[in-house]
């Protein structure tokens, strides 16, 4: 049974950053009410009401994982790790962005699936790219007279599809026998732990435990068996997952993540109960650290236009009165507006300098590529803001 924990308010799409702030735009802004529930039976924590893909996915799709020098080390480790395990022949990715993970792998034997179609044209000159939505037809016209997958690897889009039924049996479909399913997310254990409400957002319609994961993966004959921590997005979660039958055994991570989060209550409501009103008095700490700076003269801005302070500035009500403007590395969120609140975005070149007194931390989970970015900043007085685990003023 699915049961709301946590409302967060009208929230717009996360990666709507406006081109300009005429009527006829504004209009047109999409907003929905983002609530999140629980549901007592798979364990899964998802927003209540997810919003159709089709308005989210779309070819002016802003998010480029190559953009952080943070992720592109990451998915490399990860790739070298994966061919070492594995040596896998046909590799199928689901979502594979700017191709940020197959470059990492002989073009031969990599296949691609992309909605957003800006995406997939990145990729598509070098590498096999479908530029559509993941799912059975889909499945079918890949593998139906082509060897399945031995290694299929999914980062941060299994969470973002609201069909599981659909998107799970096309997996099962494509995977070889031996095969092995990789997927990475959001790990619910860490934003519990951080206070990290910002993660719920349209496009995480869920944000998976390892304890749900198992149940959910079971429903379509498959199986669990390894899992670790990964330090991706403030705190992410790596599965491993195998046909029911396959020669895997559980390993020992793996049953001591599962016993850690049922001690830490992650199948129960009252946890996330409690949760959301922590959530509820972090935004008034958070508002009140805003409002005394502003009141002081301090110029504040926000570094890096997220998709996670979206859903912060607008449950916060925190719009251009408090922030002056964001800085984000992002040739096409430059020049565009923040979604719902509307603070102007800018290139850092533009952004960063002496006259900033403070920046809210947008992006906290490249707090380390950041902080040393900005060395020079810091050591003459720039201090940053952040939320997570709880509001704060922190430097250097
Ligand atoms: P991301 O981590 O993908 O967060 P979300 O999923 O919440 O959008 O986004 C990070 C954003 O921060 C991205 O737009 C790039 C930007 N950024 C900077 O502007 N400067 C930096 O130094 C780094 C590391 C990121």
């Amino acid at each position: 049974m699915k049961k709301t924990f946590l409302k967060l308010g009208k929230q717009p799409l996360a990666n709507s950053f406006l081109s300009n702030l005429t009527k006829k735009l504004l209009r047109q802004e999409f907003f929905y009410n983002l609530n999140v529930s629980f549901n007592s039976k798979n364990f899964l924590v998802s927003v209540s009401n997810p919003v159709n893909p089709k308005l989210q996915y779309t070819d002016n799709y802003a998010h480029r994982a190559s953009e952080s020098a943070t992720m592109r080390n990451a998915f490399k480790q990860t790739a070298r790790k994966l061919k070492k395990r594995f040596n896998p022949k046909i590799i199928l990715e689901i979502g594979s962005n700017d191709g940020v993970f197959i470059k990492n792998f002989n073009r031969k034997k990599v296949i691609a699936v992309e909605p957003c179609k800006n995406l997939a044209n990145l990729t598509k000159i070098r590498y096999k790219t479908f530029p559509n939505f993941w799912d059975k037809k889909l499945a079918y016209k890949i593998f139906k007279k082509s060897k399945k997958a031995d290694l299929i690897f999914s980062a941060n889009t299994i969470s973002h599809i609201p069909n599981l039924n659909e998107t799970f049996q096309a997996i099962n479909y494509s995977l070889s026998e031996k095969g092995v399913l990789v997927i990475e997310d959001p790990s619910l254990f860490s934003v519990i732990k951080n206070n990290s409400y910002d993660q719920f957002y349209d496009e995480h319609v869920y944000v998976f435990s390892t304890l749900s994961i198992s149940k959910v993966v079971e429903e379509f004959d498959l199986r669990l068996f390894h899992a670790e921590h990964i330090q991706t997005h403030g705190g992410s979660m790596r599965y491993y997952i195998c046909k029911k039958d396959a020669i895997y055994r559980k390993s020992k991570k793996l049953i001591s993540i599962l016993k850690s989060e049922r001690n830490n209550k992650l199948h129960k409501y009252i946890t996330f109960k409690k949760f959301s009103i922590r959530v509820q008095k972090s935004k008034k700490a958070l508002k009140k650290i805003f409002k005394k700076l502003k009141n002081k003269g301090n110029k504040i801005i926000s570094y890096g236009a997220t998709y996670k302070s979206t859903t912060v500035f607008n449950y916060c009500n925190i719009d251009s009165k408090l922030i002056d403007y964001v800085t984000d590395t992002t040739l096409n969120k430059q020049g565009r507006f923040t979604p719902g609140m509307h603070i102007p975005i800018i290139s850092p070149e533009k952004g960063m300098n002496e006259s900033v007194n403070y920046a809210f931390l947008g992006a906290w989970n490249f707090k380390k590529e950041i902080f040393r970015k900005e060395k020079i900043l810091l050591n003459k007085g720039l201090r940053f803001i952040s939320h997570v685990p709880w509001p704060q003023i922190i430097g250097k």
